[in-house]
């Protein structure tokens, strides 16, 4: 049988930095993210695909890099006695840049892989699934404002509000589409093992959850964002300290944080956040999309501005 799902990336407002179980891929900290709406991984499945081995492409290209963890996550799903499986998949935003690639395509490769196995999974099965391949990966099962939390022996996700319930948009200025010097993964071990700050971070991660739980279901903008960067800001901080030191911003990086602090001091509801790449996220109301989309798009180091309201969770889209 063949699958197609459709998964859109998510951006956390509060991060996942640091793992507690590295077989497992368990976080060490909870998270809450915002799915996007317009970006987007496609995934096709086809475990009659004809050849001995696993064979992925991603736009069109053999992916021989991805493939071992791809190959790692079918087996998960449909078993370890599972058939040789074509994969491909489809992007329409930069890959490898921070833009949360590894969120879309591991919840799309799951629900995919789950329907061309022919089994039922809920999903917070395929969440828990997904989550073991990439841990922010979790979360795109779920649309809208989504917690992630964690468990004894596993991790849960739930909805706290839908994408409709609260309409937001999320301005994303592109600074650099060079692949990040270091995978998320390697980066947040470096930064458990070194970092002065990763115990702190790990302790204040519950309170983080409680305050942004709470703005979101209030639909508090100012709250919500105050607690999110200052989560951000925390979570390079631990980056920054982590020997050798894990930077992966740039110059552009911090002009776009000082065009949204300028917004805000101009009266304009929005906040930032940056996860492990370049690229900044400014979240604010759909009204103030345009002037947020105007002022980071002539930030100096700006190349490109993308926009996305929130979306759904990841969707089987074909199944034969
Ligand atoms: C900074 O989910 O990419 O985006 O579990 O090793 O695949 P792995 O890590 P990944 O890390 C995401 C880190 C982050 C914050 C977040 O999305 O919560």
């Amino acid at each position: 049988m063949q699958a197609i799902a459709r998964a859109q990336p998510n951006i956390a407002l509060i991060k996942y930095w640091g793992k507690r179980d590295r077989t497992l891929n368990l976080p060490a900290v909870g998270s809450i993210s915002v799915t996007l709406a317009d970006l987007y991984t496609e995934m096709g499945v086809d475990f009659d695909g004809g050849s001995d081995t696993d064979v992925l492409t991603v736009n069109g290209e053999g992916d021989a890099q991805m493939l071992p963890r791809v190959s790692r996550c079918l087996s998960t799903v449909a078993g370890e006695d599972r058939s040789a499986a074509r994969i491909e998949s489809r992007c329409n935003f930069p890959l490898a840049a921070g833009l949360a690639s590894s969120a879309s395509a591991f919840a799309a490769l799951v629900v995919a892989a789950s329907a061309a196995a022919g089994q039922q999974h809920s999903t917070a099965e395929l969440a828990s699934l997904a989550g073991q391949a990439s841990g922010s990966a979790a979360r795109s099962l779920y649309g809208g404002f989504a917690e992630l939390e964690n468990k004894n022996d596993g991790v849960s996700v739930d909805s706290i509000l839908g994408a409709a319930e609260w309409p937001l948009s999320v301005v994303i200025a592109i600074t650099s589409v060079s692949p990040k010097p270091i995978s998320s993964g390697k980066a947040m071990e470096i930064s458990r093992n070194t970092s002065p700050f990763y115990g702190r971070w790990v302790d204040g991660q519950t309170r983080d959850l409680d305050l942004a739980r709470a703005a979101i279901e209030e639909r508090d903008f100012d709250k919500l964002a105050a607690v999110s960067e200052h989560n951000c800001l925390k979570m390079h901080s631990v980056m920054w300290a982590s020997r050798p030191p894990i930077v992966y911003w740039n110059a552009a990086t911090l002009s776009c944080m000082q065009t949204i602090r300028d917004l805000r001091s101009q009266g304009v509801g929005v906040f930032f956040t940056i996860d492990a790449g370049p690229q900044v996220k400014a979240v604010c109301a759909v009204s103030d999309t345009q002037r947020v989309r105007e002022a980071l798009s002539s930030t100096g180091g700006v190349e490109n501005v993308m926009v996305s309201g929130l979306g759904p969770g990841a969707q089987l889209t074909k199944c034969e």
